[in-house]
């Protein structure tokens, strides 16, 4: 039997696929140190959790409304309120299964087969797979220089066949914030272009140092081009209850989006929008301290880079990623990760899963102690005069590199 075209293009989920294969090395009893990760280690928002076991203990577990209950949908009027400054009624709203899907159901309403996609580099691991999905092109906007495309880079790339803008601010996986000026000209470009904006904020409360991810809104003359994506994955450490979300102005999109959702997952877990709305509605220091945590994890991490010699890196100014170019060890990426977990069983994912080889991708949510054993056994894995062997654990690892 033949498979569709789709099915032959889409590719796997590099990321997905190295936590199953951390995760089997680790039950095999390796030690592992998984650097790679995407979730924060906190637990999950007292909030969350009660107002999850609240809902469970009605019994009451069902199809809920297609687009999201009410009240979530009202909590993400007034989160939006507060942080993008966009005052969203109720039917502005869609909740998803995760950021996630609320991407795919965008992609799905904006582009027809044959139009471009246009994004930066490096981007998130699914953004051309999505496209592609979608029967879109992917155009990626690799930077002249560094890992930050220019706004200018991005102009260049749009066609009369660019049907959309999408990207990450702060990036996946760079940690790069994009500032006002970037923000304010490409909104401004996409409005005058009639073009679809949409902007990824998963991370957007995951910034350090006063870093601000501008509000997309507060450019747009007319904003019902712009289709803001969040969620409760990263900010609240829920990445578990699969809830996200997108805002739009435009009522036509979101209702789309809606019908793409009826037809494809029927609803959300009620369950799970519980919990997400017990999160958005309860205390907020749980925000806080992750910041506060992920800040000290990254200086940290920053700290042990200094003590590699030739490699490039560019402090992450928001996220739990930092973007390290070691190409001057092994331009192959791939080979180079591969190498790491073979020999000193770490965790990384190559840059070449973000369309920059030559770069791996080091996550800081996996906690100090993990951070400094990781970058232990990779500084001495590439310093070539560290000939003494190295002990992880009870094993004792000889170089024959
Ligand atoms: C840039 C970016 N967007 C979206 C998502 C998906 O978020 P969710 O888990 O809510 O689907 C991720 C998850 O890693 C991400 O890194």
């Amino acid at each position: 039997m033949k498979l569709s075209s789709i099915a032959g293009v889409v590719g796997e989920s590099p990321t997905l696929n190295l936590n199953a294969k951390t995760a089997a090395l680790k039950k095999q009893g390796l030690p592992i140190i998984h650097l790679g990760g995407g979730e924060p280690e906190t637990p999950a928002p007292l909030s969350a959790v009660e107002a999850i076991i609240k809902k469970v203990q009605t019994r009451k577990i069902k199809y809920s409304p297609a687009t999201g209950g009410p009240e979530l949908r009202k909590a993400v009027c007034g989160y939006t309120k507060s942080f993008y400054g966009f005052e969203a009624a109720v039917p502005n709203v869609i909740i998803s299964s995760g950021a996630k899907q609320a991407i795919y159901n965008f992609l799905m309403c904006a582009v027809n087969p044959g139009d471009e996609v246009v994004y930066p580099v490096p981007y998130w691991v699914s953004y051309p797979e999505m496209v592609q999905l979608v029967g879109g092109r992917p155009v990626p906007v690799a930077p002249a220089k560094g890992i930050e495309s220019t706004f200018e880079e991005i102009q260049k790339a749009i066609t009369p066949k660019t049907k959309a803008v999408m990207f990450n601010n702060p990036g996946n996986p760079a940690g790069i914030v994009y500032g006002e000026d970037f923000v304010k000209k490409l909104v401004e470009l996409c409005e005058q272009r009639g073009i679809w904006l949409m902007t990824d904020d998963i991370y957007h409360q995951l910034v350090f140092g006063g870093a601000k991810t501008p509000s997309p809104f507060k450019y747009a003359k007319n904003p019902d081009n712009i289709v803001a994506i969040n969620g409760v994955s990263k900010v609240y450490g829920l990445t578990g209850l699969r809830i996200g979300w997108a805002v739009s102005s435009n009522k036509e999109m979101i209702a789309a989006m809606g019908r793409v959702q009826a037809q494809t997952t029927s609803c959300n877990s009620d369950v799970s929008e519980a919990g997400a709305l017990g999160a958005l509605t309860g205390p907020q220091d749980c925000v806080a301290e992750l910041v506060q945590t992920l800040e000290e994890n990254k200086n940290i991490l920053m700290g042990e880079y200094k003590k590699i010699k030739d490699i490039s890196v560019t402090e992450p100014k928001g996220t739990f990623y930092s973007f390290v170019d070691f190409s001057k060890y092994n331009k192959d990426s791939m080979a180079l990760s591969e190498f790491l977990l073979e020999k000193v069983m770490v965790a990384t994912v190559p840059g070449a899963c973000f369309g920059l080889d030559g770069y791996l991708r080091i996550s800081y949510c996996a906690g100090k102690e993990n951070i400094l054993e990781g970058m232990r056994r990779i500084i001495w894995a590439l310093d070539k005069d560290a000939r003494e062997p190295l002990k992880i654990g009870g094993i004792t690892v000889q170089k024959d590199w």
